[in-house]
């Protein structure tokens, strides 16, 4: 097809385009239409990923809404995807652990099946940068709100045993903790909760910290740890994606620690959800390199 009367087909869309998108309260931020129309594009699939603000108290209108509409699926972001948990037919056994849907598969006769694509987009990003067996590393994850939850399960999936979780209210800590330790496939990893402000953290002999606070989505955002302990070899993960870096990110860098950001987890999570849908794999090379500027 030429140029022109591909993108006006593209942009129109006609009766046979399916729908996708997504859904949160704020959505205008969301970078998911892009990273899935360009990859829609690029495969010549005719679907169209639009954004939906939701607010919460419009959750369940809006599923049945998007399901009349024909829509075949769509993901969630804040404040959903807790919510949507009661609202799926069915649930893919890693949502139920993380407690959490970010991608809904709408199949023909109606079924929503509740997926969550956030602890494989952790993990693959990880895997770009660190082959090695998690099983015997020293990994301190900071925080305990619902990011962490898909990032503890991917570290457990991923073999991990040994992992000291810090956060500010060490209650919400031992809570996640309990809670991931009562499935019998993790019986044999050890979760320590600690407060984040713990001065006797062990931070010389940590492998990987993985940073799950929403410390960082601001530039003015204190430190959530101060590295200056750390390892010359500690990999700091900091999940928060801004495009400016995090202050966190920053200080890895200044001290020379290895560094993965977020972005990495923000498009593989999105790669999962495409396949998912379309059955197809998300062109991430083609992602990374128009969208966010970043060549092999
Ligand atoms: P998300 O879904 O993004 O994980 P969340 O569930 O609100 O969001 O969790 C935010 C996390 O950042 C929590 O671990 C929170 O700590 P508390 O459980 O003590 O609230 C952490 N966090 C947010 N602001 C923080 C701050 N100023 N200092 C330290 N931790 C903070």
């Amino acid at each position: 097809m030429e140029p022109d009367a591909y993108s006006r087909r593209f942009l129109f869309g006609d009766g046979e385009s399916r729908l996708l998108g997504v859904f949160g309260d704020p959505i205008a931020h969301s970078l998911s239409p892009k990273i899935h129309n360009l990859s829609l594009a690029q495969l010549d699939l005719n679907y169209r990923y639009l954004p939906f603000h939701v607010r919460p108290n419009h959750l369940k209108a809006a599923l049945a809404g998007f399901k009349a509409l024909g829509g075949v699926g769509f993901n969630a972001t804040v404040p959903h995807k807790e919510a949507l948990l009661p609202l799926m037919d069915r649930l893919d056994p890693v949502a139920n652990k993380i407690g959490a849907v970010n991608t809904v598969d709408i199949q023909q006769d109606g079924t929503c099946v509740g997926y969550n694509t956030d602890a494989y987009g952790f993990l693959t990003a990880l895997r770009e940068q660190y082959s090695a067996p998690l099983a015997d590393k020293n990994i301190l994850v900071l925080g305990a709100g619902g990011a962490c939850r898909a990032v503890l399960v991917a570290l457990l999936d991923g073999g991990a045993k040994r992992i000291l979780l810090a956060n500010r209210t060490v209650e919400r800590a031992k809570a996640l903790a309990d809670h991931l330790l009562s499935f019998s496939e993790y019986d044999n990893a050890r979760i320590t909760p600690l407060p984040l402000n713990f001065n006797q953290l062990p931070q010389d002999q940590i492998d990987i910290l993985v940073n799950t606070t929403s410390l960082g989505l601001h530039n003015s955002d204190p430190l959530p740890l101060d590295l200056s302990r750390m390892g010359p070899q500690t990999l700091v993960y900091d999940i928060v994606y801004s495009s400016q870096g995090t202050p966190l990110q920053a200080r890895a860098a200044a001290l020379g620690l290895p560094i993965v950001d977020g972005l990495g987890m923000l498009i593989h999570q999105a790669a999962r959800a495409f396949q998912i849908w379309t059955g197809e794999p998300m062109p991430v090379q083609l992602v990374k390199d128009q969208i966010f500027g970043i060549n092999p």
